[in-house]
């Protein structure tokens, strides 16, 4: 076999295993839950508009965003001391708009908790706008993103207009099971919180955490490209830079109701969809349930592989529900081909995704909304027995 250019070595996603078989375990975009993807495809063949040929200031959309607003803040407990914005620019977006929102002077000072790739890209976009004050969250003995510091007086700084943190490290595979509390001295900044991969897959205690903007990008949890949920607390508005861009504007597009300009019409009605599905299967708290079983159901293989498997973050209270990494046999190029050939072909895709960091140290399962626990087991057992063949 000539392992050179079969297409999972590169990312393809074309499995040739059975459609009913295929499992996406991509780092996002990635598959909706099976029930919405199916909701979708209807929407297309009914009589009349779909969302994407209608007005966005037509009644028709206007229910369409108010379902939207309403279902997530009932999915999500959002309290009403917040807004909930439809914002355009992905997580990137939101790296500019969060210091040209928050910090009226460039020479504002803004912590930044870096534990993980995305939180780094956050703060190197912020560093343009705003007197960034970084906080090193790399393990101190290997220097690698593996670990979340502690948050004291320390190290983050009092004089912050918010502290930045992100809640699942999507390529480092470090979680954030529960956001923290800054002690009494600093209990006056508010977080902000980069939510992108873990959305909706667990309880937030938004005014106990003093959580004053958390965003996430659709894409993986919620809905599709192009489209980012904003929260912000109401008493935040009102503080941007004059550069701020009127489309990042927090305090234009809440005072317009989302609709400053053309919001992603169909990609609001998505994520309407997304948050009646997880009414219907239990909510947010069902959610996280599944999401440690099947989180769990891979960590297990790993951690009882004698080595053939590991997995970057040994601090299991750290370690991501959402994205697993892992290596086989210490990285081993020969195998870790084979692995994924195999995997393959089996329908299990999305397994080594290209990104713009590069294909990385690690394989990784991604374990999103649209990923149930029985097609996760099936990834374990899968790993589990080429454990047993291969080693
Ligand atoms: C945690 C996190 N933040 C931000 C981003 C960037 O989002 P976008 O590509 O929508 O700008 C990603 C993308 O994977 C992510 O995982």
């Amino acid at each position: 076999m000539n392992t050179e250019i079969h297409p999972a070595l590169v990312g393809s996603l074309s499995s040739t295993a059975p459609s009913e078989e295929v499992i996406n375990f991509s780092p996002g975009p990635t598959s909706l839950p099976k029930a919405v993807e199916a909701q979708i495809a209807a929407s297309f063949n009914q009589p009349g508009f779909t969302s994407l040929s209608i007005s966005h200031r037509a009644p028709e959309f206007l229910a369409i965003l108010d379902h939207a607003v309403s279902t997530a803040r009932e999915v999500m407990e959002i309290p009403e001391e917040y807004e909930i914005l439809f914002t355009h620019g992905g997580g990137h977006g939101q790296f500019a708009a969060l210091p040209l929102n928050l910090c009226a002077e460039a020479s504002d000072i803004a912590s930044y908790v870096v534990n993980g790739t995305w939180s780094a890209r956050g703060r190197d976009e912020a560093d343009r706008y705003c007197n960034v004050h970084t906080i090193d969250g790399r393990d101190p003995e290997t220097g690698k993103f593996t670990t979340f510091p502690e948050l004291t007086e320390a190290n983050v700084n009092a004089e912050s207009k918010y502290l930045y943190l992100c809640s699942n490290e999507t390529v480092n595979g470090i979680e954030l099971h529960r956001l923290p509390k800054l002690p009494e001295s600093l209990k006056h900044i508010p977080l902000v919180v980069d939510a992108s991969s873990d959305f909706s897959t667990k309880p937030i205690d938004w005014l106990g955490c003093n959580v004053g903007v958390l965003f996430a990008c659709a894409s993986k949890n919620i809905g599709h490209p192009g489209l980012t949920m904003t929260v912000v607390r109401k008493d935040l508005l009102g503080k941007a830079s004059p550069l701020c861009p009127g489309v990042f504007n927090y305090t234009t597009n809440s005072e317009a109701g989302n609709l400053w300009n053309t919001p992603a019409t169909f990609n609001i009605e998505v994520v309407g969809m997304v948050m009646d599905w997880l009414v219907k299967e239990g909510g947010v708290h069902e959610c996280e349930r599944r999401s440690i079983a099947k989180s769990n159901a891979l960590y297990d293989v790993i951690d009882k592989s004698n080595g053939f498997y590991a997995t970057p973050v040994t601090n299991t209270s750290l370690r991501s529900r959402m994205n697993v990494p892992f290596n086989i046999a210490g990285g081993d190029e020969a195998l870790t081909n084979k692995f994924l050939i195999e995997s393959w072909d089996k329908g299990m895709v999305g397994l080594r995704t290209l990104t713009p960091f590069g294909v990385g140290d690690y394989l990784r399962a991604s374990l999103y909304n649209g990923v149930t626990v029985d097609e996760t087991k099936r990834l374990a057992a899968f790993m589990h027995r080429f454990q047993i063949e291969n080693s």
